[in-house]
């Protein structure tokens, strides 16, 4: 369940929207290429951006994409075990390749990458029986000697996570870009075994990217056009770069690589310094890993992004603890007052969880008057999913009846949306700088955008075209869109 503004998920939904009208832009593709591939992906941004290294890496072999199911050679699917629902959505996907094999394209091989592929491992083979190709989230590079299995008629498998793998080296292929945004990822993994969660399980433990070649990745974006990045990771505050390796060895790294160890404000620092009139973003903050010198970095580079996505799942210190978030509910309101302190007019977005095991009423009240406090932009809700093998699945009953989550959830969005209402309003009759990423949904005479605080904004197109920064004049709102004038171009043109 999702709700507000534009986030990861709602651009994510647009770009699978886009790959069904096959109107987008697939960079890269090699006449000399002879094979296809169709390839898709469901879950978080780290799933789009690790899609785009397969394509990369498949470029290799003689594949280029294909928007077509009924043409392909092969079909991956980048899933997602987030929530019991994503997965169904993947099972789905699968009767579809099923059908379309048995009806079209016979000879279609298909693979299935991310977190799903790692959770069930063999298992996965064995329920489904389509596939071909079960890949972990950290073994694509290998993906060349599995197809050449499967090409021999064997099932092929590789699920084994790595200490130090970030695939720095590759380049992206990039996948139905709008040529103006890109992902880039700089950590993988998660070390912070948050009870309700499986990602530790599908991604391994948490290791940083080299950060010469997260800035090589930006100049080469900005090189063809791009104008805006967001650094992915898990868990980004807790980047730590001291010559690789995972995160959790850093403190058997000798003096000199601790010396010269770059954290997360540093490589922000670097980024903004890098491309100067290049958009920074970054997703996910953890409360619990987020400094004061993020904030201080954020408000020093102009071109860092004033928005901060800072998941809290619930605003009860009981429920906080039982999810082993590491910080409490005060902690995380000081943390909120001092973004707000800094940047006044930082952009602020959650991710809650309603009905985790044991959460009370009065859980939820606390849950419900913490966003009341911080009133934010936007939000993902959820309700809470058990997921096999983590240990709130372990230890605790699923003991909060369906139809309390639901209507936790929706009292929740509700409330979102009064805020996200509020939070917009906040922009009437002020001047803003969008930068134009496509033409509006509702209006081809308007361009749609965003702001730093990724606010959606449309307004008449002009002379104005897709990937400029302009500034424009706020005449009017929606709930979560802002309606304006363009009054030029902005100083990062
Ligand atoms: N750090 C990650 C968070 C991953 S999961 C990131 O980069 O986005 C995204 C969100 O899914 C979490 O913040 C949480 O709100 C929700 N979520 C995770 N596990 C869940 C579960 N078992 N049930 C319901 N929601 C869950
Ligand atoms: Fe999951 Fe918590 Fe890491 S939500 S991704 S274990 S920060």
């Amino acid at each position: 369940m999702l709700i507000g503004r534009v986030g990861f998920q709602e651009i994510m939904e647009k770009i699978i929207d886009e790959n069904k009208q096959g109107e987008s832009l697939v960079l890269e593709q090699k006449d000399t290429n002879k094979r296809k591939l169709f390839i898709e992906s469901y879950g978080c941004a780290m799933n789009f951006s690790d899609s785009e290294i397969v394509a990369s890496i498949l470029s290799e072999q003689g594949f280029n994409t294909t928007q077509k199911l009924e043409e392909a050679d092969l079909v991956l699917v980048n899933t997602c075990s987030i929530r019991d629902k994503a997965e169904q959505t993947v099972r789905k996907r699968l009767e579809k390749y099923n059908a379309v094999k048995r009806d079209h394209n016979p000879k279609m091989k298909v693979g299935v990458l991310g977190c799903m592929a790692e959770r069930l491992k063999t298992k996965f083979l064995e329920e489904e029986k389509i596939i071909d190709l079960v890949v972990g989230p950290d073994a694509y590079k290998d993906l060349p000697n599995l197809i050449a299995e499967v090409e021999e008629g064997r099932d092929a498998i590789n699920v084994i996570l790595s200490k130090d793998e970030t695939y720095g080296d590759i380049s992206p292929v990039r996948l139905n870009t709008n040529g103006v945004t890109a992902f880039v990822s700089i950590t993988r993994g998660c070390d912070n075994m948050c009870t309700f969660c499986v990602v530790p399980f599908t991604r391994g433990r948490e290791r940083s990217r080299d950060p010469q070649s997260i800035i090589e990745e930006i100049n080469d974006l900005r090189s063809k056009g791009f104008k805006e990045v967001t650094l992915l990771g898990q868990n980004v505050d807790s980047y730590l770069w001291y010559g690789g390796g995972l995160k959790k060895d850093f403190e058997k790294a000798n003096v000199m690589q601790k010396a010269t160890s770059v954290n997360f404000s540093k490589l922000l620092e670097l980024c903004a310094k890098a491309q100067p009139k290049m958009r920074i973003r970054f997703s996910t903050s953890n409360p619990q890993d987020f400094t004061i010198d993020v904030i201080e970095t954020m408000a020093k580079y102009q071109n860092i992004c004033n928005h901060i996505h800072l998941p809290v799942q619930s605003g009860s210190n009981r429920i906080l603890k039982e999810m082993n978030r590491l910080h409490t509910r005060e902690e995380y309101m000081q943390l909120i007052y001092n973004i707000k302190k800094i940047i006044p007019n930082c952009a602020i977005s959650q991710d809650m969880i309603v009905g985790f095991p044991t959460e009370t009423e009065e859980d939820f009240q606390d849950t419900v008057s913490l966003m009341e406090y911080v009133k934010y932009d936007f939000g993902y809700m959820f309700t809470y999913s058990e997921r096999p093998g983590t240990l709130a699945e372990r230890k605790m009953d699923d003991d909060v009846p369906e139809a309390d989550k639901k209507r936790r959830l929706a009292e929740i969005v509700e409330l979102q949306q009064v805020h996200s209402g509020f939070r917009t309003r906040e922009n009437l009759n002020s001047v803003v700088e969008v930068l134009i990423e496509k033409e509006s949904k509702k209006s081809e005479k308007h361009w749609s955008g965003r702001t730093p605080q990724s606010l959606v904004t449309v307004f008449p197109k002009g002379n104005y075209k897709i990937g400029d920064f302009v500034n424009v004049k706020v005449i009017d709102c929606t709930s979560a869109t802002l309606i304006g004038e363009a009054i030029g171009y902005s100083e990062n043109n």
